[in-house]
């Protein structure tokens, strides 16, 4: 997995420009979070630091930031030495991890539909849980699991194609192409059902479990127009999962 982003990060990095993250992405994960201000916070699959950025600046007391790619990682420490922020970043695989701290909050944009299979989901979830403090919160951006395999398209117009082979089952391979700039970025994830999900949260020992829509900032209909997510929003690819200890 790791060798996946390590190949792509820069350009990855170059698609966090597109409106939908700017007006769909960021502010549905935000409206969620509500207000961060003191809190510890642990920001999963941070990538080049996109999100871990913005919550430290959103007022998070201490933001550490964790991803499996030494790339990504790279590109997050070589934003912090150019801009500090007292951001902290380190590389593990959130199915081994085991750090000697615990957080009010965990985020994770885009991290659970990585897991190879329900084994490691449930590690997974198992690691995050084990990473919060009682009570604690984790808010993840995630593949949407109430998406029909058949609804995999109408992404074209916005610079991105999404596929899996039939009959899909949990843990078949999502196939993503993107353009990033001038070039094609491709990347895999892997599907699971609500069932899949919300079994391997609940063994963690997570509860009040929500998968929330996603939301538009109305700056993004001054800019684009409304039409201009409708596809998108009509068939949502993710969703905002929310759930606590
Ligand atoms: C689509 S990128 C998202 C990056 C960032 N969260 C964002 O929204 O810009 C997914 C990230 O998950 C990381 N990742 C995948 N599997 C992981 C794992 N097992 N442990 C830690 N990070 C992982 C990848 O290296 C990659 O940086």
């Amino acid at each position: 997995m790791s060798a996946q982003y390590d190949a792509i990060a820069a350009d990855y990095k170059r698609t966090k420009e597109s409106p939908l993250r700017r007006y769909v992405e960021v502010c549905s994960f935000f409206r969620l979070l509500g207000d961060i201000r003191g809190k510890a916070l642990l920001d999963l699959a941070c990538g080049e630091g996109f999100y871990t950025r913005q919550l430290k600046n959103a007022g998070a007391r201490d933001v550490l930031g964790v991803d499996i790619s030494a790339e990504m990682i790279a590109l997050a420490v070589e934003e912090e030495e150019r801009a500090p922020l007292g951001v902290r970043y380190a590389c593990f695989d959130v199915a081994q991890l085991e750090l000697e701290e615990s957080f009010d909050l965990v985020t994770a944009t885009y991290l659970l539909h990585y897991s190879a299979s329900q084994a490691e989901l449930g590690e997974m979830c198992r690691r995050i849980a084990a990473h919060l403090k009682p009570g604690g919160r984790l808010v993840c951006i995630n593949e949407n699991p109430m998406q029909a395999a058949s609804d995999y398209a109408g992404y074209v117009q916005y610079g991105f194609n999404k596929s899996v082979d039939l009959p899909r089952v949990d843990g078949s391979p999502i196939s993503y192409t993107m353009v990033s700039g001038r070039k094609m970025i491709r990347f895999n994830a892997y599907f699971y059902s609500l069932e899949c999900y919300e079994t391997a949260l609940k063994a963690a020992g997570f509860k009040d479990i929500q998968w929330h829509d996603l939301q538009l900032d109305p700056v993004g209909i001054n800019e684009c127009g409304a039409e201009y997510f409708r596809e998108y929003l009509d068939n949502p690819p993710i969703a905002i999962l929310e759930c606590s200890l």
